[in-house]
C-alpha cells in the first residue's frame, strides 16, 4: 500500500484532493498533516475521517524536528504539498507568517524527503502545489500566463509562494529530488473560508451586510470550480512529467464586479429576493495595497498534454456554491466566529 502525505488537507483544495485521493485510490493511505490554523476545520472532512485508508495528523510544517520525525516514521512514497497561508489580504497585514509557513515550511518538506528518499530517489514525487499569482500582474489584455512567463510577484504571499517554488526547483536541480509543480488560478466552491471574494459576498448577501468591492471592482481574475483543481492534481500526479510545471486554470477571467453583480441575481432568485436587491448591497472601498489588475491562464499545457479539462461551467459552479453554502449554514457560523470575527473587525476598522 503507498503511502501519501498531503499537507494542509483540512483546508479549502486540500479537503477536496484528500476526499478525492481517499475515496478514489483504496490501494493508497492518505495521511492529511494539518496545524488547523484558523482556516484548517476537519469538519471539512467528516464524511471520509473513518475511511481506513485515512489519517489525520496536527502538525506544524515549520516545526522541521516533528516533520523530520514524521517522514523517519512513515516512509512516505509521496508528497502533495498544499499547506499555506494563502489569503492575499492578511499577508498584507502579517507577512512574516507567510515566509515562516510558505517558504520555511516548504524547505523543511523538501528536507526531509531528501533525507528519507536519498536511497531511491525515483521512486518518489514531492508534488507542489502553487499559485498563478507568482506571475505578478497582467496589463495587456492579450496576455496569458504560461508556464515560460517569468516569475514577478508582486504581494507578500505571492513571493513567499514564488521562494518555496523556486525552492523546489533548486532541490530538482541540485539533488534531483523528482518533482512536478501547479500554478493555478483562483478557486471557489464548497469549504472555502469567508475571507476570500466569493464566500465573503454569499456571506454578506444573506446576511444583508454590504459587500466590499475594493477599488472600482475592475480588477480580473481567473476562475476554477475547486473540484476541477482536486481532479487535475490527481492527473498532474500521476501522469506529470518529473521537473515540469503545470499551470491550470479555464479560461475563465471575470471582472470583479460582474462576478459581484452575477453572484447577486443568483442569491436574489435563491433567496426569493426582488431581482435588484442584493445588489443594493454592494460597497466600494479602498482599494487592496499593491493590488494585482488581472491574472489570466493559458492552461494549453495540461489540456494538451495530459487531457484534462474543467468539468463545469462557471454559472453552474457558482450557482452549486451558492446552494451548499446555504445549506451549510452550521459551518459558516462556526468559521465566523471567535479569531475570524475579531480579524476582520480589526481590517474595517482601518478602512
Ligand atoms: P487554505 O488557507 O484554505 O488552507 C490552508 C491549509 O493549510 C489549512 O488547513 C491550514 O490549517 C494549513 N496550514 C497553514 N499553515 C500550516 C502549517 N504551518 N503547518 C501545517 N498546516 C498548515 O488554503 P487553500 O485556498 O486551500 O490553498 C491551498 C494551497 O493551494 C495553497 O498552497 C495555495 O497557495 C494554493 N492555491 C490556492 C488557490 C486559491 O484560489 N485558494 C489557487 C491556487 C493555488
Ligand atoms: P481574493 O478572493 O482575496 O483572491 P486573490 O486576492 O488571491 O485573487 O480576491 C479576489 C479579488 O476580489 C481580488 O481582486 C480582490 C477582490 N476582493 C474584493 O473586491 N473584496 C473583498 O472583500 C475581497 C476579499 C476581495
Amino acid at each position: 500500500m503507498k503511502k501519501i502525505l498531503i499537507t494542509g488537507g483540512a483546508g479549502f483544495i486540500g479537503s477536496h484532493v484528500v476526499r478525492l485521493f481517499v475515496n478514489r485510490y483504496s490501494d493508497y493511505h492518505i495521511f492529511n498533516l494539518d496545524k488547523l490554523t484558523y482556516a484548517g476545520n476537519l469538519a471539512n472532512l467528516s464524511d471520509i475521517e473513518t475511511a481506513p485508508n485515512y489519517t489525520f495528523v496536527r502538525g506544524d510544517i515549520v516545526d522541521a524536528e516533528f516533520i523530520n520525525q514524521l517522514f523517519a516514521q512513515h516512509h512516505f512514497d509521496g508528497v502533495i504539498h498544499l499547506a499555506a497561508e494563502s489569503h492575499v489580504d492578511r499577508s498584507i497585514t502579517d507577512p512574516l507568517s507567510f515566509v515562516l509557513t510558505n517558504v520555511v515550511g516548504t524547505a523543511n518538506l523538501l528536507n526531509a524527503a531528501r533525507q528519507a528518499w536519498k536511497n531511491d530517489l525515483a521512486n518518489h514525487l514531492f508534488y507542489h502545489v502553487s499559485t498563478d499569482e507568482v506571475y505578478g500582474s497582467l496589463h495587456d489584455p492579450k496576455d496569458f500566463f504560461t508556464e515560460t512567463t517569468p516569475y514577478d510577484p508582486q504581494s507578500p504571499y505571492s513571493a513567499s509562494k514564488a521562494g518555496s517554488d523556486h525552492l523546489v526547483r533548486a532541490y530538482y536541480n541540485t539533488y534531483k529530488m523528482p518533482v512536478v509543480i501547479s500554478n493555478c488560478s483562483n478557486n471557489y466552491g464548497p469549504n472555502q473560508f469567508p475571507e476570500k471574494l466569493i464566500p465573503l459576498s454569499i456571506h454578506n448577501i444573506k446576511a444583508n451586510k454590504p459587500i466590499p468591492v475594493y477599488g472600482k471592482g475592475e480588477n480580473v481574475r481567473d476562475w476554477l470550480y475547486v473540484i476541477d483543481h482536486a481532479r487535475a492534481i490527481d492527473v498532474i500526479y500521476h501522469q506529470g512529467k518529473t521537473g515540469e510545471t503545470y499551470n491550470i486554470g479555464g479560461f475563465n477571467e471575470w471582472r470583479n464586479i460582474d462576478l459581484i453583480h452575477l453572484l447577486c441575481r443568483i442569491m436574489d432568485k435563491k433567496l426569493g429576493r426582488a431581482e435588484g436587491e442584493s445588489a443594493k448591497l454592494i460597497t466600494f472601498v479602498t482599494d487592496r495595497a499593491g493590488h494585482d489588475l488581472r491574472y489570466a491562464i493559458d492552461a494549453s499545457k495540461i489540456m494538451h498534454e495530459l487531457g484534462w479539462k474543467p468539468s463545469l461551467q462557471f454559472e453552474e459552479g457558482l450557482e452549486k456554491t451558492v446552494e451548499w453554502y446555504l445549506a451549510n449554514t452550521e459551518w459558516l457560523e462556526n468559521v465566523t466566529s471567535g479569531t475570524y470575527r475579531q480579524y476582520y473587525s480589526d481590517q474595517y476598522a482601518s478602512r
